[in-house]
């Protein structure tokens, strides 16, 4: 049996406001919850049970995902009354799992769009026999990720999470969030308070020298934190640029799901996405977005590179560019809202009221 643990824990605040209503693993991506992606590749490297340990907005995963017949694993639900950090996630999950000491348990950040082989994971991991096996990926930027630094053979020597100084970027290697660990080093998390994986765990392993070892791998990756990247994971994923079994349809420009109304002389491109029971009426050009179910798109709007939330309207020939719109929003006529702007679930803007928003 090969175990893992998905964190879903966590409160998303970087993607509010879709995140009021949905933990930020169930917003969907190309059709489906996002983490419907990191399930279906996980099952097709072998898991056959995934913990997924909830705490923000828990309820809402069990409804849609249930024992995970219908996804061909079985699912256990673990869920912290208050949120433990990453670490602290993992050690709570772990009275879900079968796994004995010695075997390997696989980790995932419930947020982390990749390509990666997982069962090529698994394997460096039995070969060199490290207590913790990390995904590392190359960044052009890592200042904004844990830096990774490993020697010749993949031994990690540090872990800088977030580096202020311009000193501490040693490395363009970061953590790709998803791990192998050893069954006992998980059982040797403290228990029952908040713990970083990132910034206690890992150091502290380091410093009782463990073996804790990084494979780097140059396969897609994209860290869905920011709405700019959930928007491009999206669009890749329908796109086919990363393949994921969980995609309700074909490689294309864009994925237009059951129930959902595109008029004629609507222009759809880039990836877009849009959902049941939502509407683009004629001479709308939705490019690289997402349209959530129930969404309008008046005529004459031109969406890029946005998310547009359930049952939200944006007005005849309203332009949005790289923006969050809430669920139930409503934009009215010859509005302009671009980069970074965020329009809060439910509120009402009337005709041309903003020319620019940002954040
Ligand atoms: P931001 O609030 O925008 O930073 O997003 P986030 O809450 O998802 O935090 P972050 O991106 O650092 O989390 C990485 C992964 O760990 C995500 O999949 C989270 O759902 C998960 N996670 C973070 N904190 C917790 C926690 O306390 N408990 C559990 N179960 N999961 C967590």
């Amino acid at each position: 049996m090969t175990e893992a643990v998905l964190l879903v824990g966590g409160k998303g605040t970087r993607l509010q406001p879709l995140t009021i209503n949905t933990p930020k693993p169930m917003v969907p991506a190309a059709g489906v919850p996002f983490i419907a992606h990191q399930l279906a590749r996980a099952r097709a490297a072998g898991v056959d049970h995934v913990v997924l340990a909830t705490s923000y907005l828990a309820e809402v995963f069990e409804p849609y995902f249930g024992d995970g017949s219908a996804h061909g694993l079985r699912l256990t639900y673990v869920h912290e009354s208050e949120p433990l950090g990453t670490g602290g996630a993992i050690r709570h999950a772990a009275r879900a799992l079968a796994a004995r000491p010695g075997e390997p348990v696989l980790v995932f950040n419930g947020d982390i769009l990749t390509g990666l082989d997982i069962r090529g994971l698994l394997r460096r991991h039995e070969r060199v026999q490290a207590d913790v096996t990390l995904h590392l990926t190359r960044v052009a930027d890592p200042r904004a990720f844990g830096l990774v630094p490993t020697d010749g053979d993949g031994r990690v020597l540090a872990f800088t999470e977030k580096p202020r100084r311009p000193e501490e970027i040693v490395t363009d290697q970061v953590n790709a969030g998803c791990y192998v660990f050893r069954r006992e080093v998980i059982d040797a998390i403290p228990a029952g308070r908040p713990v970083s994986v990132e910034r206690e765990t890992f150091p502290a392993l380091l410093d009782a020298d463990a073996l804790l070892h990084g494979v780097v791998d140059a396969s897609y990756w994209l860290d869905l934190g920011r709405p700019a990247s959930f928007v491009q994971a999206s669009a890749d994923l329908v796109r086919g640029i990363v393949h994921s079994p969980a995609v309700p349809g074909d490689p294309g420009e864009y994925l237009v799901l059951p129930g959902a109304h595109v008029e004629g002389g609507a222009r759809l491109g880039g990836g877009t996405v849009v959902g049941a029971g939502a509407r683009v009426a004629a001479g709308a050009v939705v490019e690289g977005s997402v349209v959530l179910d129930g969404a309008r798109v008046e005529a004459g709007a031109r969406v890029t590179a946005s998310m547009i939330g359930s049952a939200a309207r944006v007005g005849p020939r309203t332009v949005i560019d790289c923006a969050v719109i809430g669920d139930r929003a409503e934009i009215g006529a010859d509005n302009e809202l671009r980069e970074g702007a965020r329009i809060w679930c439910g509120t009402a803007i009337p005709d041309a009221a903003i020319r620019f928003s940002a954040v």
